[in-house]
């Protein structure tokens, strides 16, 4: 080392903004962003959400105009959440695939509405269910994996033909991405893309969104442990996503984001497949905390945190603060 001094001068090529912006190696723009939306019932409704500063959950017409908006920020794409009411929540989650139910409402109107920006819609049976869960219980409160894929396939259907671009299996039952490609191919739906959470981790991460769409005090005390994946696991994640490649997912989903930065750098080293991941509800809440108490500078720490997950190999990114984001790159 010491030989090569000072031919080699590292801080060079750090002497001036010109070089530094000529020699960057990842950059980060709207195309990267996609925005979770929180809906909910009614009409001109918009309310708080105390775990997640600044966020809110809309009725469908606040949505379609606060789409509008991301649009124009060049947003690429929308990811919703329902909360629906508790009468509408049971064992079998069964107004997950109501071909008129908020979530199906709510895509169909935005695909009317909007053009130029895609759709994610969620599938999975948590706020559906009445006791929270991803996935239809029995008795003894065992998650059930075979009966839950079956109302999987209807609800992506039901999201399919409501116009959803991308169905999102977030709810980590085996075999789910196969049912759903074969629904799909079988309605005549080829073109809808499977993003799959195929890494997803039972993280403690989550809570402030479980409280957006009203599955926390349902869950009480239980933990999705039987089907989300071990934090301590690693070598499992490859296990997942290939599985998930293989029954036909398009674009695979690693969440949490920020703390799993080794197990996108792996991935990314390892499968030729889009890799999208989830800056979630406990990573936002926790940057807001601290940059509502003046502790961070919030542009510069989210910029930063983006940047991050683009390094370690993420091609887009789902996060809260999507839009704020979109504002301070342009
Ligand atoms: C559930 C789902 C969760 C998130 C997205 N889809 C929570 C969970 O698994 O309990 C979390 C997103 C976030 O925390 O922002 N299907």
């Amino acid at each position: 080392m010491k030989k090569r001094f000072p031919k080699v001068r590292m801080r060079r090529l750090r002497t001036d903004k010109f070089t530094r912006n000529l020699v960057r190696e990842q950059s980060l723009s709207c195309y990267d962003l996609i925005q979770p939306l929180f809906v909910m019932d009614g009409k001109d409704k918009k309310q708080k959400i105390k775990s997640m500063p600044s966020m809110t959950r809309m009725s469908i017409d606040k949505i379609i105009k606060e789409v509008k908006i991301l649009k124009n920020l060049g947003i690429q794409a929308v990811a919703l959440f329902p909360n629906i009411t508790d009468k509408n929540k049971s064992n079998d989650g069964k107004e997950s695939y109501n071909p008129n139910g908020l979530i199906q409402n709510c895509i169909n109107e935005i695909k009317n509405k909007v053009d130029g920006i895609g759709v994610i819609s969620d599938v999975a049976l948590d706020p559906y269910t009445s006791h929270g869960q991803d996935g239809i219980r029995n008795k003894k409160g065992k998650i059930l994996n075979d009966e839950t894929i079956d109302v999987l396939a209807k609800q992506a259907i039901s999201h399919a033909s409501a116009g959803a671009d991308i169905v999102a299996p977030s709810d980590m039952m085996d075999g789910r991405v196969k049912r759903i490609r074969q629904e799909l191919e079988k309605e005549g739906f080829k073109d809808t893309k499977i993003l799959s959470y195929a890494a997803k981790y039972s993280s403690n991460f989550y809570g402030p969104f479980r409280d957006a769409v009203g599955s926390n005090k349902n869950l009480g005390k239980s933990n999705k442990d039987t089907y989300q994946m071990d934090f301590a696991n690693k070598k499992e994640s490859f296990r997942e996503i290939e599985l998930d490649i293989n029954e036909g997912a398009d674009i695979i989903m690693i969440k949490p984001a920020m703390p799993y930065l080794d197990i996108i750098s792996a991935i990314n080293n390892e499968f030729n497949v889009p890799i999208f991941v989830y800056q979630v509800s406990g990573e936002y809440s926790m940057i807001k905390a601290a940059c509502q108490k003046k502790w961070l500078n919030e542009k510069k720490i989210v910029l930063e945190s983006l940047t991050a997950m683009k390094r370690a190999g993420a091609n887009a990114i789902f996060t809260y603060y999507a839009k704020e984001a979109a504002k301070w790159l342009s």
